[in-house]
């Protein structure tokens, strides 16, 4: 069975209460939960982490060495300013996904550029919840053509 690291980064642990407007009202554990029934539809072990700290992002992106198949992340606003993060995604040469649940591109300006997405497969922004599970069939996708 494959295994996935599922990442939310800062202030992801706010789901539910932040901005509804813009990230809708399902928690962080709303979201898991969907997650891990459509994660065993799909024959996949997801482990599930949210940090509000780049360094214990980065330690669970280096253990994910060796020991996970694949990344879905969503690094919240390390996306725009983390080359740590990049690193470690780069350091472990795992396939990973980023995932948004805004649209990055029709916000402020800051948002628009990410340092992570040239280190990851490809990058899914603006679907709300739902991006993660397009994340998470698009990394099955993936290691079915990669076998
Ligand atoms: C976010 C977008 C980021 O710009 C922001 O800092 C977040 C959430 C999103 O999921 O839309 O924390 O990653």
């Amino acid at each position: 069975m494959r295994s996935i690291l599922v990442l939310n980064g800062p202030n992801l642990n706010m789901l539910g209460v932040r901005e509804p407007h813009v990230y809708g009202s399902e928690t962080l554990d709303d979201i898991e939960v969907r997650l891990s029934e459509r994660a065993r539809e799909l024959g996949l072990e997801l482990e599930f982490v949210q940090s509000n700290y780049e360094g214990d992002l980065i330690t669970k992106i280096h253990e994910a060495y060796g020991t996970k198949d694949g990344i879905l992340i969503n690094p919240g606003a390390f996306t725009h300013y983390s080359y740590a993060l990049r690193d470690a995604l780069s350091s472990v040469q795992l396939p990973a996904v980023e995932v948004h649940l805004s649209n990055i591109y029709k916000r402020e300006e800051f948002r628009h550029h990410s340092v992570t997405a040239p280190v990851v497969i490809g990058q899914i922004s603006g679907f709300g919840s739902y991006g993660y599970e397009l994340g998470l069939a698009a990394l099955v996708r993936h290691f079915e053509e990669k076998g």
